[in-house]
């Protein structure tokens, strides 16, 4: 499904700041919240055109402001990015990222031209950050793996990036009030400042963005115990656990207990993941948000029955289960939409999070958490008795299954 309400403005999202400031960790964020949203993106890095073309490894002297040959050279490289941004909008693209430096006014004035005269509307996401502790920690943990210092000390490589950020110093103006639309994320968000920014997407984008943090703490997900329900083969209800439903939210609590920090437990309203987090010991958030996808008028029957007594229903959701909507009921498209609130409530926890919910609710949690496309969703495996444990690396997560009951 496109959420897009009629007549939304195609948008550019213009990232702004030094090196190691956070700007792809951002754009990365940005871009699956679209996708999942249903939005058409595409996320450009200028520094892959650069590699691609120029090599990985240059110097930081590469980076200088004054050096007549390289400037040049990246100037273009910037415009090979945006070029392709372009025609990538001209064929229906509803929201391009354009990742890349961008600290000189007049490198953000020719983008913009160029963007508005192509009738697309430019927000920029500065990212801001002079606590050099921060900054090299950011160096030491995410830009030292780079091809740029494949095979190079890592001592010798460090000193080098600092060398590098400084080329950009020489020049660097942050966004100003007459450059248009911005947000400004400063000290990794503990600051958010934002310049008219119109419009409901812009609206909705800078919300999410005062949410984001860099993340080291892992999110949980589970499927409630075996429930009545799951043994009969019955879909949606409110059936209590079986014994191994029990069993297994016994098997939950003993994995978490060992955890060394205990997790903000959310839940579903209904009772299977509320008894399968009780053992726990731990209070736990029921949110009706994390119910089930609401079967309509096949709530309690078993995908035989439905498939004789709604012959046309069933044959409509196989052949296409992503915008499928159950009568009087929702689609994993409506789900989606719903849960999008709890996205932003995982995004903004600081703390480790287990969510105890259903299979097509964690399938779409799942999807955005690992960037999946959206009509995915529906076929993605989240097996009962398992908890998938996801944890965060430099702009994504790495995933464990841990198989509780085999
Ligand atoms: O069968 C368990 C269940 O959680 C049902 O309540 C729900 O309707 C179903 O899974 C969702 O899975 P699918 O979209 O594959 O039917």
């Amino acid at each position: 499904m496109n959420p897009r309400p009629p007549g939304l403005p195609k948008l550019a999202l213009v990232m702004v700041g030094l090196p190691a400031r956070g700007k792809t960790f951002v754009a990365r964020k940005l871009q699956r919240y679209l996708s999942w949203l249903g939005y058409r993106t595409l996320w450009v890095n200028v520094g892959d055109y650069r590699r691609a073309r120029a090599g990985a490894r240059q110097p930081a002297s590469y980076f200088a402001p004054d050096n007549a040959s390289t400037a040049e050279q990246r100037r273009g490289f910037a415009m090979a990015a945006l070029d392709d941004l372009l025609t990538w909008f001209a064929q229906g693209g509803e929201v391009g990222i354009y990742d890349a430096t961008n600290t000189e006014r007049s490198r953000r004035e020719a983008l913009r031209t160029r963007l508005h005269a192509a009738g697309v509307d430019v927000l920029f996401v500065e990212t801001i950050c002079d606590d050099d502790s921060i900054v090299a920690a950011n160096v030491r943990r995410n830009k030292l793996r780079f091809p740029d210092y494949a095979g190079v000390l890592p001592e010798d490589a460090f000193w080098d990036f600092v060398a590098r950020i400084a080329q950009y110093e020489r020049t660097y103006v942050p966004v100003a009030d007459d450059e248009g639309s911005y947000v400004k994320l400063v000290d990794a968000g503990v600051k958010v400042v934002t310049h008219r920014v119109q419009g409901y997407l812009p609206a909705r984008l800078a919300f999410f963005l005062m949410q984001i943090r860099p993340q080291e703490r892992p999110i949980w997900l589970s499927r409630h115990g075996v429930s009545e329900f799951n043994d009969l083969g019955r879909i949606g209800g409110d059936p209590p656990l079986t014994e191994r439903g029990r069993e297994y939210a016994q098997a939950l609590a003993r994995v978490v207990r060992e955890q060394p920090v205990a997790p903000v437990v959310l839940t579903s309203t209904l009772q299977r993941t509320m008894q399968t987090a009780e053992p726990l010991g731990l209070p736990y958030q029921p949110l009706r948000l994390l119910d089930e996808i609401d079967s309509g008028v096949c709530d309690g029957m078993t995908y035989e029955e439905i498939k004789s007594a709604m012959p046309d229903e069933y044959a409509a959701r196989s052949a296409d289960k992503f915008r499928y909507r159950y009568p009087r009921g929702e689609s994993y498209s409506d789900v989606i939409q719903r849960l999008e609130p709890v996205i932003v409530e995982l995004e903004r926890q600081r703390d480790p999070v287990l969510v105890i919910a259903h299979q097509a609710v964690l399938r779409a949690l799942y999807g955005y958490l690992m960037g999946r496309p959206q009509d995915e969703c529906p076929h993605l495996a989240i097996p009962l008795e398992t908890l998938i444990q996801l944890t965060p690396t430099e702009y994504g997560y790495d995933e464990t299954r841990l198989a509780l009951m085999a």
